[in-house]
């Protein structure tokens, strides 16, 4: 069965890509991870504070310097040890570049305007066959309002796709008080894709030693669904290719995920669970579905289950909340 999938300018082999995590850091899992099947391969992130605090310990610790005997030049740390972490980066992509044939997707992580954005040239340089922009943060500013926030990551998006020539990405929250309109305002900015959407990490309190303990859950299938939801309206109505990235663990995810509106799934947490091994699991899952259901393309699938095309679409907004609180029996 045909599964070819365009996304992001990129010809795929089928819908199924690895999203942002660890695995691209050692070439034997990025070999192992095309052996399996993966349709790309997303990097993990290049952050904002890595490359702001490389610019900030290079320019503090040439300053501090910078008044004594010129024979104290020889004394100057080497700028590109300081800037180790980010090269680190720009190396690893170079050689899974060269390790795999599949396409790889650069990823870059940061929410505040500065020259950080111009990492997404260098990113594209080091040979990555599109960017993807996420913008994780955490509202926690009292003086900011949505509006502020709003476009502030506009701009952010605006000037990290001023700085590329490859496809743009952007991953996203789905906290924002008005998704729809910010989606479509991301897309006007220049993103060919969301990736919907970000999952947050929610630290513990230890009562033991009282302390905050940071946790990394990794995803469950039931987390899905609120992404069907927003892929389901945001599907046909924006001007941008649509990613799923949290709660994908099986084939049948996969086509909810399609049916719902989305071009590709990416796979994170089954991945480290299950290894590379589950991406043909989950394809002979996808295909076995589709014969049995009489689907002959991908095309026929995406989107049957949005908004503008399921059946009852009141299933979807406010309608159904009343409906489901009253099929409540105890
Ligand atoms: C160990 C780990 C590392 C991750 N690193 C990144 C990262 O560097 N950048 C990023 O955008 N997302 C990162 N993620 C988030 C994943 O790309 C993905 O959005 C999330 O795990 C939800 O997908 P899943 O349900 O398939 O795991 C990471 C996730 C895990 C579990």
């Amino acid at each position: 069965m045909n599964l070819e999938t365009k996304y992001l300018g990129l010809d795929l082999k089928h819908p199924i890509i690895a999203g942002a995590s660890p695995l691209p850091d050692d070439l034997d899992k990025v070999r192992a991870l095309e052996d399996g099947g993966i349709a790309a391969i997303t990097m993990y992130s290049l952050f904002e504070e890595q490359i702001t605090q490389n610019s900030i310990g290079a320019e503090a610790h040439v300053g501090s310097y910078e008044n004594s005997f010129a024979e104290a030049a020889s004394y100057f740390p080497d700028v590109d040890l300081l800037e180790r972490g980010v090269d680190n980066y720009l190396d690893q992509l170079v050689k899974v570049k060269a390790a795999v044939a599949v396409p790889v997707i650069g990823s870059l992580n940061g929410t505040r305007e500065g020259e950080w954005v111009n990492y997404a040239s260098l990113i594209e340089s080091a040979g990555a066959d599109a960017l993807e922009l996420n913008l994780y943060f955490l509202p926690t500013d009292m003086d900011e309002s949505a509006a502020q926030l709003e476009d502030r990551c506009i701009r952010i998006v605006e000037s990290v796709k001023a700085r590329i020539t490859v496809p743009l990405a952007v991953k996203l929250s789905p906290f924002f008080t008005a998704l729809p309109h910010f989606a479509k305002r991301l897309a006007a900015a220049g993103a060919d894709s969301l990736v919907c959407f970000n999952r947050f990490y929610q630290p513990d309190i230890d009562t033991e030693e009282l302390d905050i303990r940071p946790m990394l859950d990794l995803s469950h299938s039931h987390e899905l669904r609120m992404r069907l939801r927003w892929l389901a309206y945001l599907s046909g109505r924006i001007d941008a290719k649509l990613a799923v990235s949290g709660g994908v663990h099986t084939g049948i995810d996969a086509v909810k995920s399609l049916m719902a509106g989305a071009d590709v799934v990416q796979i994170v947490s089954c991945l480290l669970i299950n290894g590379p091994e589950q991406v043909k699991e989950m394809l002979d899952e996808l295909q076995g579905w589709m014969q049995e259901k009489e689907y002959t393309s991908l095309d026929e699938l995406r989107g049957c289950m949005n908004f503008l095309r399921c059946p009852d679409p009141d299933a979807l907004e406010r309608a159904n909340y009343m409906r489901v609180l009253k099929s409540w029996r105890s």
